[in-house]
């Protein structure tokens, strides 16, 4: 079965990455169909309905995700011929959406759907705006249209909801929800998720709203206790600790996934000789806390390919985030490899 999983425009790389980390680590067996700006198109071999419901509570940079009926060609004549190709028979009423992505297409969306609804009523079928049984999707990108069922949706209201501002305790500069569950997914986590770096934990009540066990260390006192009512009021399961992410007392390879945002030498309190010191030898902990063959998500301002390597890590993925004029987030994929 094709699905079609339409991607948030929020980043470049990040949101694929994410879909495709997710659908490894619960095994799935898929190829790519297709991957176009904005929406990314496999075949998926597994069972569709409840790697959808998985996918749309779990997830952060999707939007939806399509059963895939038909894909075709982009221009007013084509996106029609798409739909009256594949148009199932019907029972119940359905709702149709035209959706572009970015200004790849200049086609008027409400009078396509105006034009598709005429195919459909030809069909006898019975459309219902406000509460439909049915709803299908036509998306347009690149030279594309993507036409399907509408089968899930990631409610992003939830990510609003945690904004860093309406958590008990807020500190400033901190992730957002929504690029910390995307790390989060791209770690490849099974049950347990260490943040060395936690401060107000962020990455922790993400991920410990996906149900793993929670670990968190930082050197700061006050930010631990905020850490803790944050965690606290989203009901995680979690360990913190007063610790130098720099010399952790945990024992060799304990670690499922570790995702984690040091200082950037900036306003941040920097516990260590130096900012290249403190990100050297934290990546050198981490290594070793992990077990072998899994995953480190590591954010910093400057380069740290260098120091990744020499700690012992392959580098899978780099992502960049600009955040404002004067920062970019670079956001580094490594693995432990096997020795
Ligand atoms: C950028 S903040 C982390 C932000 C976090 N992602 C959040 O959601 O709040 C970095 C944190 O690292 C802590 N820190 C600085 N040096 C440290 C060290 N050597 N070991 C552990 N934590 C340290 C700081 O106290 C700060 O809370």
């Amino acid at each position: 079965m094709l699905l079609a999983f339409e991607l948030s425009g929020e980043h470049k790389t990040i949101p694929a990455s994410e879909v495709h980390a997710c659908l490894e680590s619960l095994n799935c067996d898929y190829t790519i169909h297709l991957s176009l700006d904005g929406c990314l198109i496999l075949n998926i071999k597994n069972d569709a309905d409840e790697l959808i419901d998985i996918l749309s509570k779990r997830l952060a940079m999707t939007h939806h995700i399509i059963k895939v009926l038909g894909i075709g060609g982009a221009g007013q004549e084509e996106i029609l011929g798409v739909v009256d190709r594949n148009l199932p028979d019907l029972e119940g009423t359905y709702s149709i959406r035209v959706k572009r992505v970015r200004a790849y297409s200049t086609i008027n969306t409400e009078s396509m759907e105006r034009k598709i609804g005429g195919i459909f009523y030809k069909r006898g079928a019975r459309a219902d705006l406000k509460n439909p049984q049915i709803q299908f999707r036509v998306l347009l990108t690149e030279d594309k249209s993507i036409f399907g069922y509408l089968s899930g949706s990631i409610d992003r209201s939830a990510y609003e909801a945690r904004k860093p501002h309406y958590k008990p305790f807020f500190y400033p500069g901190v992730l957002m929800p929504r690029v910390a569950r995307a790390l989060v997914n791209i770690a490849k986590p099974e049950k347990l998720l260490f943040d060395p770096f936690c401060g107000t934990g962020g990455i922790l009540v993400e991920a410990g709203l996906m149900g793993l066990k929670v670990i968190g260390g930082d050197m700061q006192r006050k930010i631990l206790l905020g850490a803790k009512m944050n965690l606290d009021y989203y009901n995680i399961g979690y360990s913190l600790m007063f610790e130098d992410a720099c010399r952790l007392a945990l024992r060799d390879e304990c670690m499922d996934a570790v995702v984690t945002d040091p200082p950037y030498g900036r306003s941040a309190a920097i516990k260590a000789g130096s900012l290249e010191e403190m990100l050297g030898k934290s990546l050198e902990e981490v290594y070793r806390v992990l077990k072998n063959g899994k995953r480190a998500v590591f954010i910093s301002e400057r380069p740290i390919e260098k120091l990744a390597e020499e700690a012992g890590f392959k580098i899978l993925e780099k992502h960049l985030q600009r955040v404002h004029k004067s920062l970019t987030r670079r956001i580094l994929v490594i693995e432990k490899s096997f020795k």
